[in-house]
């Protein structure tokens, strides 16, 4: 039987605007803009664009790579691309077992088992356990994020019903804080959130993703454009831009670099199986350098304009900013509620529905990571592969609708957990949600990460991953860059030197077989507690 020819997405754009879609999300608008105020402004934008170009830009490239080469799912691909064992995943499996071997005999029954499993199954089935792990991550992210989804449909539905009238951060909290302790409703607006993403999916790659992301993107940069022009012309809205922006180099730390870097993973997407599975509907002539180059600046424009839209609302009448869901769900509602000319809940409705948006279409992407998979593996129908994503990962999602404010609603899990991990470890964590965030954040996509470059630096190879890259993209990729960039390629003299050195992809190469491996290497040791020298 011949093999079905895999759907294409329609355009370059197309491809770019569905990328952007899952990179822009909640990241770039409750993240990105605090983490730049608190770090240093102007002077942590440099920092942060630097992690991007250092190690976003070239794993991006990476997944996208490996997804059109192999046209699979993210396990699919890494099974495909591995031709023989690998003795560098023996290695790695050797060493995670050695670990889980360790964690069991000092009590961490919990952290043992989760070691041991990776450890097996590094060890059964190679670099294909990356492409698994990056499944599950984006399953595990997909069930709570779906929830936000859900808490921000409830506030674009109270904004313009005019629910949102608070008089002081206080009471927004109060109202949020009993939103949230109704589990019921979040539920009923975390599956319908879910099931408009889903239904985004139902049209497969080009009626259904692109076409929606065609829409959906130009629509939440109008929104955005719309309450940016309206935040930074209230009166004494420049005390916000100078808190985001104004470089202060004083305030940059090595944490702050840390905080940059893992946050340039996160906003892209990577490690989660979501690109490879983008890559893998892009036909061979397209550019996949000018396309991560465009989702990179889409999304950098669009955290930096979410910043302005935010911090300037919020010091113009007079509140002080915070982080996640504080700044979106406290401080932001009492903010547009002081907006002058009684136009606030307008605003506030604005503001939702872009952010609505964000979350949809990042929620689409992880949802197409699962349905690719199914499809791809077992054959399964778009639709019924659909519904099995929508209705397992959904039930899963319920347990962050009941432990958003603790345990007290899912005594169950609380004590499997503490029998599980430990007694402290339900009290560190204080709910599900925090749970999954901390353990897919910390742990699974830095995890991701570091072996995808090593993959593909060193098992695939820089060569065989090169010719993938070179395809649709044109000489300027093997050009040496000093002489281009100095202006003396079309020199006759300088002819012999125009393919060597310092080239785009040289210093692809570069970045993926040494500095990303490293770099993440640090980053994770850090972020899980192991003193790293600073
Ligand atoms: N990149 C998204 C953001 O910045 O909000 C978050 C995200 C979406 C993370 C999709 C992971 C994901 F699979």
């Amino acid at each position: 039987m011949a093999a079905e020819k895999r759907e294409n997405w329609g355009s370059s754009l197309g491809f770019i605007l569905a990328i952007a879609g899952s990179a822009i999300g909640l990241g770039n608008v409750w993240k990105f803009p605090y983490i730049t105020g608190m770090n240093g402004g102007g002077a942590f934008v440099l920092v942060y664009l630097f992690c991007i170009f250092l190690l976003g830009v070239p794993i991006m490239l990476c997944e996208i790579a490996i997804g059109r080469r192999t046209g699979k799912d993210a396990y699919g691909a890494f099974k495909a691309l591995q031709l023989r064992r690998s003795r560098l995943a023996n290695l790695f499996g050797v060493m995670l077992l050695a670990s889980g071997i360790y964690l069991l005999a000092t009590g961490g029954y919990g952290f043992a088992f989760i070691t041991l499993v990776s450890a097996l199954l590094l060890l059964k089935i190679g670099f294909a356990a990356v492409g698994l792990w990056s499944l599950l991550a984006a399953m595990l992210i997909l069930s709570y994020y779906s929830v936000v989804g859900g808490w921000i449909l409830e506030y674009v539905w109270k904004s313009f019903s005019g629910g949102l009238n608070f008089e002081n951060v206080q009471d927004a909290g109060e109202a949020f804080g009993a939103f949230v302790d109704n589990p019921h409703r979040v539920a009923m607006w975390h599956l319908f959130f879910m099931g408009l993403a889903a239904l985004m999916l139902i049209g497969g790659i080009q009626k259904g993703i692109e076409r929606w992301s065609k829409i959906l993107m130009p629509a939440l940069f109008l929104l955005l454009v719309a309450v940016l022009i309206r935040s930074v012309t209230l009166s004494g809205a420049g005390a916000g831009a100078d808190f985001f922006l104004r470089p202060d180099f004083s305030k940059l730390s090595a944490e702050g670099a840390l905080v940059a870097l893992g946050h340039a993973f996160y906003t892209l997407s990577l490690a989660m199986g979501i690109t490879i599975t983008y890559g893998s509907y892009l036909a061979k002539d397209r550019n996949i350098f000018s396309s991560a180059l465009w989702v990179v600046l889409l999304d950098t424009v669009v955290a930096v304009m979410a910043g302005l839209a935010i911090f300037p609302a919020v010091f113009a009448m007079g509140f002080d900013p915070a982080a996640g869901p504080g700044l979106i769900f406290r401080v932001l509602p009492a903010t547009f509620n002081h907006f002058p000319g009684g136009m606030g809940w307008l605003w506030a409705g604005l503001f939702f529905l872009m952010l609505t948006i964000a979350a949809l279409t990042s929620t689409a992407a992880l949802l197409e990571s699962g349905v690719t998979f199914l499809i791809d593996q077992f054959r399964v129908p778009r639709l019924p592969a659909i519904l099995l994503v929508y209705v397992s990962i959904g039930s899963l999602g319920l347990l962050a609708c009941y432990s958003t404010t603790g345990w007290e609603h899912i005594p169950g899990v609380k004590s499997f957990l503490a029998a599980v991990f430990g007694g402290d470890f339900t009290v560190n964590y204080t709910n599900w949600f925090d749970l999954l965030d901390a353990f897919t954040s910390n742990w699974m996509l830095p995890l991701g990460g570091f072996f995808t470059a090593i993959f593909v630096g060193w098992i695939w190879t820089v060569r065989k991953a090169g010719r993938e890259l070179r395809l649709g993209a044109g000489d300027v990729v093997d050009s040496n860059l000093i002489t281009l960039l100095s202006g003396f390629a079309g020199e006759p003299r300088y002819r012999m030197s125009r393919n060597q050195g310092l080239t785009v992809m040289t210093l692809w190469g570069l970045l993926i077989r040494y500095a990303a491996p490293v770099i993440i290497l640090i980053l994770f040791l850090k972020a899980v507690g192991v003193p790293v020298g600073f």
